[in-house]
């Protein structure tokens, strides 16, 4: 029988917790029987009942919701954590997730510390933090350091969802559980590797806390450079969390701080005239950018990310385009091969295609491009469980493999702060059409790299 926990969500009137964290959590106890009670901790007032209700309508459990609890307190009063205290009952595993702004984070620390809440080297008191973690080194710094004096790095957990994502776990099972990647993986043979993350929908109504933090704080910092460590890392001595960790961290320390010089913002039109965003607002709502990684797999290899809100669709895809194959003579006329392309598709349709070259069909000896594609739904009869769900799952079962640890934040903040300071002093960024691929100035970019272009599978020949 899964242990007996006890899950307390501070912020949790919030817009996260009713959106993601009551909704997935609903789907994880229903499918796990785990015995879970939420107790909401924050500074409405409010009554168990109306918090009830509330954890019903958002997580469709009667079992959640019968058990839930609301406990008010006042973040920067440690005393009203006793309240807290007298809540939680000794022997479970007690769960604290601050899904609260991170401005919060020191005075609940400091709450949960001085109460006796939170104790050091105990696997039963975990600690859970969303993103952002800090806007920058200094500030990040400061939230691990004042994480690290309530509690040990195995209770933190610090979540990224993209690495919840089973498509971007699924990296490490294709790379490392395959011998036909790992030979080509390095760049003898990648000529470059190419990374979109793209959205279709605006900012909604979030601006306030966009307009503060803008597509490489949102996006890059964190899921983009996980994902990217996680191409580009070399194979973990195990798959236990340490030592991902470590493979990633090694990865993460050979990328480059990011060039001003090679790197695109972007607008869209519309932008400044949403609800909550400052009228003369330089925020950029796309970012593309090359990344270069200093060790000897990848020294030389062009790495080209781009990331956007209001673009032409949803897309997260990771392209790596191999070396075109010796020209091929045929009937009598020099013909290039065609090039390999190994194509990650994150979200949505999940799944892998391998573009390579065939012999078109007939009596002619001619070349054509076509694609081989696991389709990763197609491995399971369930649907997907959403990057949530998993996070909750890691997280009730006390695993953290799919959490990056305090010093790979810190490094990518390393990597992403020269560009970020630099952008601060630009004037307004380039404005890009709803629904295109963002500024013009990102085509020009890649076109820099041997990649040539920005690839995304369907648009390409072979690849849909
Ligand atoms: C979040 C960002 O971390 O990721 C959002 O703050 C973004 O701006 C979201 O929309 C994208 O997540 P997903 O899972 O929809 O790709």
């Amino acid at each position: 029988m899964a242990e007996a926990v006890d899950l307390v969500v501070f912020g949790a009137s919030g817009d996260l917790t009713r959106r993601k964290i009551l909704p997935s959590l609903g789907r994880v106890v229903s499918r796990e029987g785990q015995p879970v009670r939420v107790i909401g901790a924050g500074r409405t007032h409010q009554s168990t009942a109306d918090f009830r209700a509330m954890v019903k309508e958002t997580s469709q459990s009667e079992r959640l919701s019968a058990s839930a609890e609301w406990v008010q307190l006042d973040y920067s009063d440690p005393a009203t954590f006793t309240r807290l205290k007298d809540d939680v009952t000794g022997a479970r595993t007690v769960i604290f997730y601050l899904a609260t702004p991170p401005e919060t984070f020191g005075d609940i620390l400091a709450g949960l510390t001085l109460s006796g809440l939170a104790t050091k080297a105990d696997a039963t008191r975990r600690i859970v933090v969303e993103k952002p973690l800090g806007h920058n080194l200094p500030s990040a710094h400061r939230i691990n350091a004042q994480l690290a004096e309530a509690f040990d790095e195995e209770q933190i957990f610090r979540i990224d969802h993209y690495l919840a994502k089973d498509t971007v776990q699924n990296v490490m099972a294709l790379r490392f559980s395959n011998s036909l990647f790992e030979p080509v993986w390095n760049r003898t043979l990648i000529e470059t590797i190419l990374i979109t993350v793209a959205e279709d929908e605006g900012i909604g109504k979030r601006a306030g806390y966009y307009d503060q933090t803008g597509a490489v704080r949102d996006i890059i910092q964190n899921h983009v450079l996980q994902l990217l460590a996680l191409i580009t890392m070399e194979p973990p001595t195990t798959f236990d969390a340490d030592y991902v960790r470590r493979a990633k961290r090694a990865a993460l320390r050979a990328m480059l701080p990011l060039d001003p010089g090679m790197a695109v913002r972007g607008q869209y039109e519309g932008y400044l005239d949403e609800d909550g965003v400052a009228p003369d607002s330089r925020r950029e709502t796309f970012a593309a950018m090359r990344v270069s990684i200093d060790n000897w797999r990848w020294d030389g290899v062009p790495i080209f990310v781009r990331t956007g809100k209001a673009l032409r669709r949803r897309v997260t895809e990771v392209v790596i385009k191999l070396r075109d194959a010796p020209m091929l003579r045929i009937a009598g006329r020099r013909q290039r091969g065609i090039a390999t392309l190994i194509v990650i598709r994150i979200q949505p349709d999940e799944g892998i295609t391998i573009r390579i070259g065939a012999k078109r069909p007939g009596t002619r000896f001619e070349m054509v491009p076509a694609g081989m594609r696991l389709d990763y739904a197609h491995l399971t009869k369930a649907a997907l469980p959403d990057a949530y769900e998993n996070v909750l799952s890691e997280v009730l079962a006390g695993g953290n493999t799919a959490f990056p640890g305090a010093e790979e934040i810190e490094l990518a903040w390393e990597i992403v702060d020269p560009l970020v300071r630099a952008w601060e002093s630009e004037g307004h960024p380039e404005s890009y059409p709803r629904g295109s691929w963002g500024p013009h100035a990102a085509d020009d970019l890649v076109a820099t790299g041997a990649g040539g272009r920005w690839i995304v599978s369907g648009d390409e020949p072979g690849t849909s």
